[in-house]
């Protein structure tokens, strides 16, 4: 039964019918009663906003992790107008066969990364053909008794140039999904049987090199490691089809300067699966790819719950310890990705995962994913669904645009260990700077009711003459003495402060510093300019806000 939404309008409706009334009929009596009800639940919200301190512990001496300085990753995938989960249709025309890639805001927002890195794959990869000479190149048909619902599609040779044209003029750096169930039948549980057939993959790459497009990475196959998503193929199979892709890209690249990487398999974490995978591929595989769905299917209700849950955030930090330790102990040269992440699958949830709130997981998954030494993190999807970067139909940037942004411009390679001292709702992750010398922290706070105050404190800081911010902060009272106008000005630190618009946290539009982002008529990317505070205060954090502070004054011997 539907809950009754007129119910509820009819007896507010009532209840604000007797408030009136009881204020009009009784007007001198009640007016003070209404005056005090009005009083007290101003002060019961000013009561219930409540503040409280903590510590952010930053260990310089090294880093944890260091990533790709393209860490930041977009997809954009197949799925054509006729997608639909749960009864929506969130894909218009987002696939990259079908994007309009004259729009303006698509280019700005690639172009503000420079480079962008965008991983073009999703489930109907595994259902393309590369168009050839003379031979029929179709779309994709509606058929549900197809595996993944559609009928093979094609990749034609002239979008193919439009697309690395775009890709070109956008600075993007492109991984491009190759697909590994060619040749291959399905048996009816599900595995696939026999091995990949390369002839339609060897066409495209040699197509791409004699055009001279640079393509990054050609990764292998989506979602069919471990159990599968539809289908799936064993480790060992995987791994002899991997070593036949790289002999391919060796081939084709003979006299090179740069190859591109091979990497592999782009499907969801499964121990046993991958590490037999790295271990029969020790020379082949550059990049190991998992994909990322810890909130579960978008239909969930309650998807806002799990994101603003410390603790769930936190489960997803056991597969990505666990895949560094499977590859820490291969010896293989490869390193992990987040090949595609996008918070729920099947689409995603309209006015979560485009919204505010999708910043929280979003920007958390990064500050994890970063720690454990992943170097490049792609997000489901630069533009498509219900959880893309960019609005499906307007193009206009979600608030997770803004993060990204963000994230790419600030956060440096190296990742450094840091805890909070707390409460559990303050996230915080250090990374050394990008832009400048020092470090910058994020900081999320998922408490909607308290502010929070962070100091930091970092241990074993370089002894080369250079003032740590603890010793600003123990030297604060002597700081305070000293007059505007000298050294006390220059240390300041630069602070982000993300909120969502009216404190809504469904909202697709975000506040920096208190102001709303947002492209002018132009379609141009608005700049990102940050608040300047002096380094002697804490960190404030608002509820429901996320922070990023850049201090050039704190050095650490893991950003020399
Ligand atoms: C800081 O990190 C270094 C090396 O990464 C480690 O040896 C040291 O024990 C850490 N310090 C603290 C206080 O945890
Ligand atoms: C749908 O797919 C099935 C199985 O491949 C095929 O037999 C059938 O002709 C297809 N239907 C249409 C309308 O294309
Ligand atoms: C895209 O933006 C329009 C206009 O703001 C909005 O109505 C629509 O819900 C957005 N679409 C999605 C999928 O978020
Ligand atoms: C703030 O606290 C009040 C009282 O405990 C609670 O009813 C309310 O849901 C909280 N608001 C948020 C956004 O957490
Ligand atoms: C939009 O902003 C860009 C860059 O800030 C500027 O060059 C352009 O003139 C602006 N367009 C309009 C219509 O204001
Ligand atoms: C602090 O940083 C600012 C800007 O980076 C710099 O001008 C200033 O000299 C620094 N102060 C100290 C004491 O290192
Ligand atoms: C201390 O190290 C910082 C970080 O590299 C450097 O910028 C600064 O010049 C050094 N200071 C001295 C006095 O050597």
């Amino acid at each position: 039964m539907a809950p009754s939404q007129t119910d509820i309008k009819t007896s507010t409706k009532q209840t604000t019918l007797f408030y009136l009334m009881g204020c009009s009929f009784f007007s001198v009596l009640f007016l003070f009663f209404c005056v005090g009800i009005y009083l007290v639940s101003k002060s019961s919200v000013f009561v219930a906003s409540q503040s409280t301190e903590g510590t952010v512990f930053i260990n310089g001496t090294a880093s944890i992790g260091s990533t790709d300085h393209d860490f930041i990753c977009a997809t954009l995938d197949w799925w054509p107008p006729d997608k639909c989960d749960y009864g929506t249709c969130s894909w218009g025309r987002a696939s990259f066969l079908n994007l309009d890639l004259t729009n303006p805001i698509l280019l700005n927002a690639i172009k503000a990364f420079s480079p962008l890195k965008i991983r073009m794959g999703g489930t109907l990869q595994d259902k393309v053909i590369y168009e050839r000479q003379g031979e029929p190149c179709t779309t994709f048909v509606k058929n549900s008794s197809e595996i993944f619902s559609f009928s093979q599609g094609c990749l034609s040779m002239s979008r193919w140039d439009e697309l690395n044209n775009f890709f070109r003029q956008a600075v993007a750096t492109v991984i491009f999904g190759l697909n590994a169930l060619k040749g291959r039948t399905i048996a009816p549980d599900g595995s696939a049987v026999g091995a990949w057939d390369t002839s339609d993959a060897e066409s495209l790459i040699r197509y791409t090199v004699n055009r001279g497009y640079r393509i990054h990475g050609w990764e292998l196959g989506n979602e069919l490691s471990g159990n599968g998503v539809g289908a799936r193929v064993s480790a060992d199979q995987y791994a002899s089809d991997v070593n036949i892709l790289q002999n391919l890209v060796d081939n084709i690249h003979t006299g090179f300067k740069d190859k591109p990487l091979v990497l592999a398999p782009g499907g969801f974490f499964d121990a046993n699966w991958f590490k037999e995978f790295i271990d029969k591929t020790p020379k082949s595989l550059q990049v190991v790819t998992q994909h990322i769905y810890n909130l579960g299917p978008g239909v969930d209700d309650h998807l806002m719950d799990k994101i603003l849950d410390p603790a769930y955030l936190d489960h997803v930090s056991q597969t990505f310890s666990s895949l560094r330790e499977i590859l820490k102990s291969s010896g293989t040269q490869a390193v992990a990705w987040v090949g595609e992440a996008g918070g729920a699958y099947n689409s995603g949830h309209n006015q979560v995962t485009n919204a505010f709130v999708s910043s929280f997981w979003y920007l958390d998954q990064l500050g994890l994913s970063s720690s454990y030494d992943t170097k490049t993190h792609c997000r489901q999807t630069l533009i498509g669904g219900n959880y893309g970067l960019l609005n499906t139909t307007t193009f206009v940037p979600n608030p997770d645009y803004y993060s990204a942004l963000l994230w790419h411009r600030l956060m440096g390679r190296n990742a450094l260990s840091t805890s909070f001292s707390g409460t559990k709702k303050l996230r915080a992750y250090a990374h050394c700077s990008k832009a400048t010398q020092g470090i910058t922290l994020l900081l999320i706070n998922l408490d909607g009711n308290t502010t929070v105050q962070v100091s930091i404190s970092t241990e074993n800081v370089a002894r080369n003459g250079t003032w740590t911010l603890q010793e600003y902060q123990n030297q604060r009272e002597n700081f305070a003495r000293i007059t505007r106008g000298s050294k006390v000005d220059e240390n300041i630190r630069e602070e982000y402060h993300l909120t969502a618009k009216d404190g809504d946290l469904h909202s697709q539009i975000v506040l920096l510093n208190g102001k709303i982002l947002a492209v002018n008529s132009s379609g141009a990317i608005p700049p990102l300019d940050p608040i300047r505070v002096g380094l002697s205060n804490p960190i404030t954090i608002a509820p429901f806000s996320i922070v990023f502070a850049q201090i050039s004054n704190i050095t650490v011997p893991a950003c020399i």
